[in-house]
């Protein structure tokens, strides 16, 4: 079976959220199931500095305003299997990151930039582009590559679509009137379409016309069919209820692995946990914290978005330092939020540290050396901080939404005795009942029975992308029985003639 996955960003390449690390490791995981699994993503510079014997596959010419696009093949590190990269220096080469301006604001062409992903996957899947390779399945990562679903359906393509929803949040929005740029008919641009109050939403090509849906997990497929968890699109989501699935994001547990982690002070495992109270002495001293290994350590790993609920957070610091816990947070974002943790950090020296910025490494050494993490997110598809805490034995307290609820059990006393729950969990988005969860865990965490057993019981939970990637395989599989292709085309691209 030959899957093409298409998306914006790649671990450790590009990275700005979660996706970048479930594409790195989700079509690995298949290659070990022995499908034929391969990435298309645009030229980023990182990526194109990235790509190890890099060969032109096709001249594209002239397309979404871009004078020159060619097609490159070639592997990236840590993946072993093709690559495809989009080289388009008009419009990928450039600063910032994949979707903004350094300042923060949207690129404007986003609609030209991620209009030419989506055709080239479905150039690629008819054969026009490399004549060596064409997928059964092509497979479109949120917005950034759901354009890609209506181009398939507009083409008839024999390859199916499965589009997987990381974050209704995003949509992909542009103005209606830049349509004509995408080289659709109308009837693509319509209500039945990616029209979307006014405007026209790559989301939503993805949620109208692929074959198939997925989201991060079971809880969150559910939660995008209702107003409350929508963002406007539950409609839709509902629409095509048929075709939508949740399955839970794994972890890179060659990545996330404590006993094999070369950035840590000190390696452990489940049956040796000392280690661990190394990081965490070596992380007071990183981040300026009072050496107490009494003090339950607290972080919070995220970007910092209304979506991540870290203002409750701050809400319930004073209590939470009055319970005598120390904090520490890395995160980028919103700036008000940056501003208040910084602040934080200077009004209690020694109790909470605020590392405001992106850095890889330290948040390896930060979920190592933390005691609990906090995710007391308001909406979240999947999340893996969470899941990076469990197998490092740092207990989760998290809110009761989407992937987090499918992921973290509330681990009362009785529950323990069972080996059942894995963490601390609340359901009102609100600091007092974050202030709750973070007792309960602090009480469970200062019983060194209690805190012993939880940890092993998350370090213990598979969390690896086999079972996923096995579920993956059977949807497509499911897929491929179900329709029948219809057969091959060639298409000129928009904005741009064929070369010839
Ligand atoms: P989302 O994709 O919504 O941001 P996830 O929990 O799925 O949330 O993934 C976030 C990813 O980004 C994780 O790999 C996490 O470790 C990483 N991350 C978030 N913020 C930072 C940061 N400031 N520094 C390093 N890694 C970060
Ligand atoms: C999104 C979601 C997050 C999920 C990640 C990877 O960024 O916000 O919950 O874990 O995608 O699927």
């Amino acid at each position: 079976m030959r899957v093409l996955h298409v998306a914006a960003e790649v671990y450790p390449h590009v990275k700005t959220g979660g996706l970048a690390d479930v594409v790195g490791a989700l079509p690995v995981a298949q290659a070990h199931l022995g499908i034929d699994a391969r990435l298309l993503l645009p030229g980023m510079p990182a990526l194109r500095a990235a790509l190890e014997a890099p060969r032109i596959v096709a001249d594209v010419g002239p397309a979404f305003g871009a004078a020159r696009v060619r097609l490159l093949q070639g592997r990236l590190a840590r993946l072993d299997l093709p690559v495809w990269l989009i080289d388009a220096p008009l419009l990928y080469d450039r600063g910032g990151n994949p979707y903004h301006h350094a300042d923060g604001s949207e690129w404007p062409d986003n609609l030209q930039r991620y209009g030419l992903l989506g055709w080239v996957a479905t150039q690629l899947a008819s054969g026009a582009l490399d004549p060596d390779w064409a997928p059964d399945v092509v497979h479109a990562h949120d917005w950034h590559a759901g354009i890609a679903c209506a181009y398939l359906s507009a083409h008839a393509a024999t390859a199916r679509s499965v589009f997987t929803v990381h974050n209704l949040a995003y949509q992909g929005l542009f103005p209606h009137q830049d349509a004509a740029l995408l080289g659709l008919s109308s009837r693509f641009m319509s209500s039945a379409g990616l029209e979307f109050h006014g405007q026209l939403s790559f989301m939503k090509a993805g949620l109208k016309f692929a074959d198939h849906i997925t989201t991060v997990s079971p809880r969150y497929a559910k939660e995008m069919a209702t107003p409350e968890f929508g963002h406007g699109l539950d409609g839709v989501v509902r629409a095509r209820a048929g075709a939508v699935s949740g399955i839970l994001n794994g972890i890179d547990t060659t990545v996330w692995n404590p006993a094999a982690d070369p950035l840590l002070a000190c390696r452990y495992d489940a049956d040796s946990l000392e280690g661990k109270a190394q990081c965490k002495s070596a992380l007071q001293a990183e981040a300026g914290l009072e050496p107490l290994q009494d003090a339950p350590l607290l972080l919070a790993l995220s970007r910092l978005t209304h979506q991540k609920g870290l203002d409750l957070l701050l809400q319930a610091l004073p209590g939470w330092l009055a319970l005598g816990g120390q904090l520490v947070v890395q995160g980028s974002g919103d700036a008000a939020l940056e501003q208040a943790f910084r602040d934080a950090a200077q009004a209690h020296p020694g109790q909470v540290a605020a590392f405001i910025g992106y850095d890889e490494q330290r948040a390896h050494r930060l979920v190592a050396g933390a005691d609990l993490i906090a995710v007391p997110s308001r909406f979240e598809p999947c999340g893996l901080t969470q899941l990076y805490g469990l197998r490092y034995g740092t207990l989760p307290v998290v809110r009761h939404v989407g992937g987090l609820a499918d992921t973290v059990q509330e681990a009362s006393v009785e529950r323990l005795d069972a080996l059942e729950g894995n963490g601390f969990v609340f359901d009102q988005d609100d600091p007092g009942a974050l202030l709750q969860a973070l007792d309960r865990a602090a009480r469970a965490w200062r019983n060194q029975d209690r805190r012993s057993t939880l940890q092993r019981v998350g370090m213990r939970q598979d969390h690896s992308w086999a079972a996923p990637a096995r579920a993956f395989a059977s949807l497509y599989g499911s897929l491929l029985q179900a329709l029948p292709g219809i057969g091959s085309f060639r298409a000129a691209p928009p904005g741009g003639y064929r070369g010839g």
